[in-house]
């Protein structure tokens, strides 16, 4: 505690510009309150039951009161630090740029890196989607460069479509099976997207809509394991 009360006289010392408040003690004696540092997004305080302690966000976190990745810290990427100085600096453990983050394995690719202690771990796209780094999440392939959709979905979309096809009846988006019965294709200009039936509905290949398990025989067990 010595250390923080240092650690707290020099902030306190250095005092400047900033909106938010510096903190010596815990204004409040109960429970769990945590402050943004006046200076260091890196960096902020912590209250329990009125214990006051300086936290920092591990490397590739930062805090902006709502993190729920590490100890209150949210994705660098995610936070609006306003004034308050980020510092980040890769710690370049092979894949995992920060030790926290979440990482592109590759263009197109239908699962990303998760990154937690400089430790990676795959975690897979929903099927059909691949990941995209400017969401830092998973996307439909047609929206994302240097990728192929049929591949991804696994699917071809006729170059036309005849009025007396049963999928003509959802054109400009005409609608497929695509083998899976939870789940149905649906082609946007010309590009496949695979797209989930939910809410424990199956995709009918008559109606081509999603319909309740009893109404479509062949996947009536669907949801019954
Ligand atoms: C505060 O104290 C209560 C009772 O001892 C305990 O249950 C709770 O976990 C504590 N909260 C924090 C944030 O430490």
């Amino acid at each position: 505690m010595q250390s923080l009360a240092l650690i707290l006289a020099v902030l306190a010392l250095g005092r400047c510009q900033y909106q938010e408040p510096e903190l010596s003690s815990c204004p409040e004696q109960y429970g769990l309150q945590l402050y943004p540092h006046p200076a260091s997004c890196n960096q902020f305080y912590k209250c329990a039951n009125g214990t006051l302690s300086l936290e920092t966000c591990e490397n590739g976190l930062l805090f902006d009161g709502t993190g729920a990745v590490h100890n209150h810290c949210n994705y660098h990427w995610s936070v609006k630090c306003g004034d308050r100085k980020a510092e980040l600096t890769p710690s370049g453990r092979g894949i995992c740029e920060y030790d926290f983050g979440l990482f592109s394995a590759g263009p197109c690719e239908t699962y990303f890196v998760k990154c937690a202690y400089g430790e990676p771990i795959d975690e897979p796209c929903t099927p059909g989607l691949a990941y995209d780094e400017n969401i830092h999440g998973c996307n439909w392939p047609d929206l994302l460069e240097y990728c192929d959709p049929e591949k991804v979905v696994g699917f071809s979309c006729p170059a036309y479509v005849d009025s007396k096809d049963p999928a003509a009846k959802f054109l400009p988006y005409p609608r497929y099976p695509s083998g899976d019965c939870g789940r149905y294709v649906v082609c946007v200009d010309g590009k496949p997207r695979l797209v989930g039936c939910g809410d424990y509905t199956v995709f009918s290949d008559e109606s081509l809509t999603c319909e309740d398990p009893e109404y479509v025989p062949k996947c009536s067990k669907y949801f019954k394991k």
